[in-house]
């Protein structure tokens, strides 16, 4: 959704814990760092590729000392799920090895994630009531990608509390996602008006409501990726390894539509930055991402960089559909109401002020891979990487990172809010079948096959897999299985019939707390409810189900295999898809599809709002001064400056006299898009804000 990155540090960064808090300039990195003797950046082949040892240790310590009681906890002694407690006993100390992957789509694709969570996880009574809750505390990794990678960034900068303290607050020193405050303009339609500009003049960095709009800290800065590991809980093995992503924009392509399967896809990890393509397959030491390697060493001793995996930015960097949704020729972004997008591009103007640009449509990282693999990497000889939105390439659910070979994963759980369908915002599937796709075609070496899934999203919706929880792949034909299972949690209608509230656009950056309730409140009931066929009843069995499916590969690794046992075995007859005896969306009698608002109140409250203030709005434009300190991709602001005038009247006599010294101060031609090369990474120099997803 494009929030410039602050804001987004702003609602989802706030680190509880004792990580630095700086001061605003913290935002830049530091440049001139001397480097360490050992090799910063490691390369490798999909054949050799390994896991940085400190995530192998992470994963391996955790399995051996956190995760056995955690499936005891979880499982008992196996028995509700009809395992002989011997069998269970066995496959201590060789569970199934499991991640959790949060797609994209905004606050839609946060707040859905939050309720899987929610469902999933045992510190929430009715989720750990109905069996469900468990799973989260059993599972070894979470992917994030855009509004996925914000509850990500979120949970671990916010040393793992519950969703219920993330998106609420405690009542106490956390105040929670605050989601009702409009982030493009949150104190209402007029961006003028005193507290939005305190707002847009800093972002703060421990947000409560009342220091919302004041402007006296230093709003995340500070707060880095590489960090997380210093977190008491992830000190405790607590967590599981966390994983954000990006996609990337061939240099020099300038493409402002989606991407081709090709571009390498980026990983961010609290300990690296790379990718496991085949074509990359090389990563850098996230504390010193920012660095300019070329053969995979620094240019000298002293011309290191640390600090610039900002919690903020990366997210930003996962979350950055810039380039594809603003229009450089209306000076609109595709998607959001227009009050929200002149706010979001007024703040960026103003910005433009402090930073310089490169490619301003972009996240732009400074390539430390320059030099390695000529033959087939494709950004090999760039200065430059240009990161975009993580669902970029049409994988909206960041599974890539979960099926690289040497994580070794045999339960990948995809929590799906891709708004497809045109009109009703569902998922239809059509992320899983690019992820399908790619793993098959580009990763076919790296990464561990894709399960069966329907062939099309026609498929995905005549079968009914994206209306309620799919297991797939639950019946490999070898030992070790060719592909993992994977656990379908689309977003979908409310199992009992009620009227949906959680098919809300991509765009919409504010929700009423009573709206935010109830959808957390019905994503959470459908994560624990399942389905029984033919019916609009939660399915009491589906906690066991998912306990089945969560401890089905194991059995794999038990020699001899124990057979599946009759309770799994009757619930992968209902949640297993078969592709040669597919389901019915038939079985989903009752659904309703149709977004209704449950809070409509708060809605036409805004929208009178909006009618009253349209004056302010546009008046407003007059004699503002933001000072966000970050910041700064971008700006076309100039461009097709007659369709600007007739749109901005006012704002055009606030730049008249400054657009000469702006553009020059950024490098850019006056109306063109022109990025002027400087010298090599000036304190502070680098595209520090990006926008979101
Ligand atoms: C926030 O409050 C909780 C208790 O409500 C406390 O444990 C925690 O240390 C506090 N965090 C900060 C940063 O003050
Ligand atoms: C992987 O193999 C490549 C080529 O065979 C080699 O250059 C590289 O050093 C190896 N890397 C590791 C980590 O073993
Ligand atoms: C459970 O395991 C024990 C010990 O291996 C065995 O004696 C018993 O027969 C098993 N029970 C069932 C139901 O398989
Ligand atoms: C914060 O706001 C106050 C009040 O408007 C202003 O005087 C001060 O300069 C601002 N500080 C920063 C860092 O923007
Ligand atoms: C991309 O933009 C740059 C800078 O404006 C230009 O030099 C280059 O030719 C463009 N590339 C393509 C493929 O249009
Ligand atoms: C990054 O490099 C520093 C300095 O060599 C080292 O202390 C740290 O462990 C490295 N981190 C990772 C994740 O490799
Ligand atoms: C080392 O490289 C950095 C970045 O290119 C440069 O700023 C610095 O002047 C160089 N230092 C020396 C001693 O050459
Ligand atoms: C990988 O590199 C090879 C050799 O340049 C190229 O043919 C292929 O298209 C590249 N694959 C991708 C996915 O970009
Ligand atoms: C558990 O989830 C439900 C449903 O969202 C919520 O009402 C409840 O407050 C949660 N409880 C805790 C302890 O998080
Ligand atoms: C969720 O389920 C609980 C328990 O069945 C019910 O009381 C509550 O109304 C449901 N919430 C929503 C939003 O459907
Ligand atoms: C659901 O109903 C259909 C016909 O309406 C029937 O064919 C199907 O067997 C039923 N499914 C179950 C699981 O009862
Ligand atoms: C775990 O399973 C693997 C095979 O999948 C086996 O090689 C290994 O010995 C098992 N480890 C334990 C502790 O049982």
């Amino acid at each position: 959704m494009l929030l410039p990155l602050p804001l987004l540090a702003l609602t989802f960064g706030l680190f509880d814990g004792a990580a630095a808090q700086g001061s605003v300039t913290d935002y830049a990195p530091t440049t001139n760092v001397k480097c360490p003797a050992a090799p910063l950046v490691r390369v490798f082949t999909p054949q050799n590729q390994s896991l940085h040892p400190q995530e192998q240790a992470y994963i391996s310590t955790r399995e051996s000392t956190i995760l056995p009681d955690a499936w005891k906890e979880w499982i008992g002694d196996g028995s509700g799920i009809g395992y002989n407690a011997s069998v269970v006993q066995a496959m201590q100390g060789n569970w199934s090895r499991i991640g959790i992957a949060i797609s994209g789509g905004g606050f839609r694709a946060a707040q859905y994630g939050a309720g899987v969570l929610s469902g999933l996880d045992a510190r929430n009574e009715s989720a750990k009531a109905a069996g469900t809750g468990g799973l989260l505390q059993v599972a070894s990794y979470l992917s994030g990608l855009s509004g996925g990678s914000w509850i990500t960034g979120s949970l671990y900068m916010n040393n793992w509390l519950t969703i219920k303290d993330m998106v609420f607050g405690n009542g106490g020193n956390l105040s929670g996602w605050l989601l009702d405050l409009n982030l493009a303009a949150p104190a209402g339609i007029d961006l003028f008006n005193q507290d939005n500009q305190y707002f847009f003049g800093s972002l703060v960095w421990s947000t409560t409501r009342s220091n919302f709009f004041t402007n006296d800290s230093a709003h995340g800065a500070g707060q880095l990726w590489s960090q997380i590991p210093e977190t008491p809980a992830f000190q405790q093995y607590i967590p599981p390894f966390p994983i954000v992503m990006s996609d990337s924009r061939p240099v020099g392509s300038n493409l402002t539509t989606a991407l081709t399967p090709e571009p390498v896809v980026y990983e961010m990890t609290p300990l690296e930055f790379g990718s496991w393509d085949p074509n990359l397959s090389a990563m850098v030491n996230m504390s010193f991402a920012g660095t300019h390697f070329v053969n995979g060493t620094p240019p000298n001793d002293t011309a290191c960089v640390t600090g610039f995996d900002q919690a903020g930015f990366i997210m930003g960097s996962s979350a950055s559909l810039f380039n594809q949704i603003l229009d450089f020729g209306t000076n609109t972004l595709t998607g959001f109401s227009s009050q929200d997008a002149s706010g979001l591009l007024y703040v960026l103007s103003r910005q433009l002020q402090e930073v310089r640009t490169r490619a301003n449509d972009v996240a732009n990282w400074p390539n430390p891979f320059q030099g390695l693999k000529s033959q087939t990497f494709e950004d090999s000889s760039s200065d430059w990487l240009e990161l975009i939105d993580g669902s970029s390439n049409a994988e909206n659910v960041p599974l890539g990172q979960l099926f690289v070979r040497a994580r070794g994963l045999d339960v990948i759980v995809a929590v799906d809010s891709s708004a497809d369908q045109s009109t009703t915002l569902w998922p239809n599937g059509s992320s899983i079948v690019a992820s399908s796709n790619r793993m098959s075609t580009i990763l076919l070496a790296s990464h561990q096959k894709f399960p069966p899934i329907p062939q099309t999203p026609a498929d995905f919706i005549s079968t009914g897999v994206n209306r309620r929880p799919t297991f797939f792949g639950c019946n490999p034909t070898q030992n070790p299985p060719e592909y993992p299972m994977v656990i379908y949690f689309p977003n979908s209608p409310p199992l009992n019939g009620e009227n949906p509230v959680t098919n809300t656009g991509t765009f919409q950056i504010a929700y009423t707390p009573i709206h935010t309730r109830i959808f957390i409140d019905q994503v959470h009931n459908n994560t624990i409810g399942g389905f029984l066929p033919n019916t609009t009843s939660p399915d009491p069995n589906f906690g066991k189900c998912l306990q089945c499916a969560a401890v089905d590969r194991a059995r794999y690794k038990l020699s001899p295999m124990p057979p599946r046992s009759d309770v799994c075995s009757q619930c992968f007859a209902q949640y297993c898809f078969d592709p040669w005896n597919p389901p019915s969306q038939n079985e989903l009698p009752g659904r309703q599809f149709a977004f209704v608002d449950p809070d409509p109140q708060g809605v036409s409250g805004a929208l009178s709002f909006f009618a009253k203030n349209k004056a302010a709005l546009i008046g407003g434009f007059v004699g503002l001064f933001v000072a966000i300190a970050l910041l700064v991709t971008f700006l076309i602001w100039w461009k097709k400056r007659k369709h600007r005038e007739a749109e901005y009247s006012v704002v055009k006599d606030l730049h008249d006299d400054d657009d000469a010294a702006l553009l020059a101060s950024v490098g850019l031609d006056k109306y063109e898009l022109k990025p002027r090369r400087r010298g090599f990474f000036k304190g502070g120099d680098r595209s520090a804000f990006s926008f979101g997803f």
